[in-house]
């Protein structure tokens, strides 16, 4: 039986998951890993070689021509999509546009947990995503289920979308996030959902430091109980 632990952090888009994952692999010096990127360069390849969505043979090659990569460098996801790195291209909006509809694939779902559990296997590691505490690691030590109030989600997203593209509106964004949920919750395939076992971090009113701290709390209190 492997030792390692796992600490899995699901929710909604853009509500800080990333930024609460990274900052508790840096404090623990465990592995972060970034799943929804993967899922962003796989749409990014979908869309440069025109992949049809809804040939699930064309989706099946496809899948066979990509190879993903992470370079952990700071704590940032820095993904390689093919030997490129496209750690930027993967957030602007015409991924984010199509990257719900490409996660709702069964057979991407599929290559992408089989990457992704087999990462975890034998190393700590801290995954954000929507389906690591229900369906990549059910028996994860630690799951989290992070939610905040939509308006302060995509003024969130918004704030840091517009330091690299002046020409975005909050509407844009709002109706992205929307989209998204929308698209993730409803899916058939391993749809975001809360784990029965997760516990639940509605950030609307707090600091990054104070979700870190409400984060570690729990971990001391899960890996020493006394
Ligand atoms: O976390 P993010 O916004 O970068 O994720 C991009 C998309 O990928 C999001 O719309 C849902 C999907 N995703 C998923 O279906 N399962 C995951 N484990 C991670 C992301």
């Amino acid at each position: 039986m492997s030792s390692n632990i796992v600490i899995a952090i699901d929710g909604y888009s853009s509500c800080g998951k990333s930024t609460l994952a990274k900052a508790l692999a840096q404090k623990l010096h465990f592995i972060y890993v970034d799943s929804g990127a993967m899922y962003r360069a796989v749409t990014l390849y979908f869309i440069r070689h025109h992949v049809d969505l809804h040939d699930h043979q064309q989706v099946a090659e496809a899948l066979k021509n990509i190879h993903l990569n992470f370079h952990s460098r700071d704590y940032q996801t820095h993904i390689t999509l093919n030997d490129e790195e496209v750690s930027e291209e993967i957030r602007r909006m015409p991924v984010s546009d199509n990257v719900s509809a490409v996660a709702a694939l069964r057979e991407v779902r599929h290559e992408m947990v089989k990457q992704q559990q087999r990462m975890g296997r034998s190393k700590n590691i801290v995954m954000d995503g929507r389906d690591i505490g229900t369906t990549v690691f059910p028996d994860a030590q630690l799951k989290i289920f992070m939610t905040a109030d939509p308006k302060v989600r995509a003024e969130r997203r918004y704030k840091e979308l517009y330091e690299k593209n002046p020409d975005i509106t909050l509407e844009e964004v709002f109706e992205n996030l929307a989209h998204r949920d929308y698209q993730d919750t409803t899916r058939e395939e391993s749809p975001l959902i809360r784990a029965q076992d997760a516990i639940i971090l509605d950030n609307t009113n707090m600091t990054p430091d104070q979700q870190l701290d409400f984060a570690l709390n729990k971990i001391k209190s899960l890996l020493d109980p006394e």
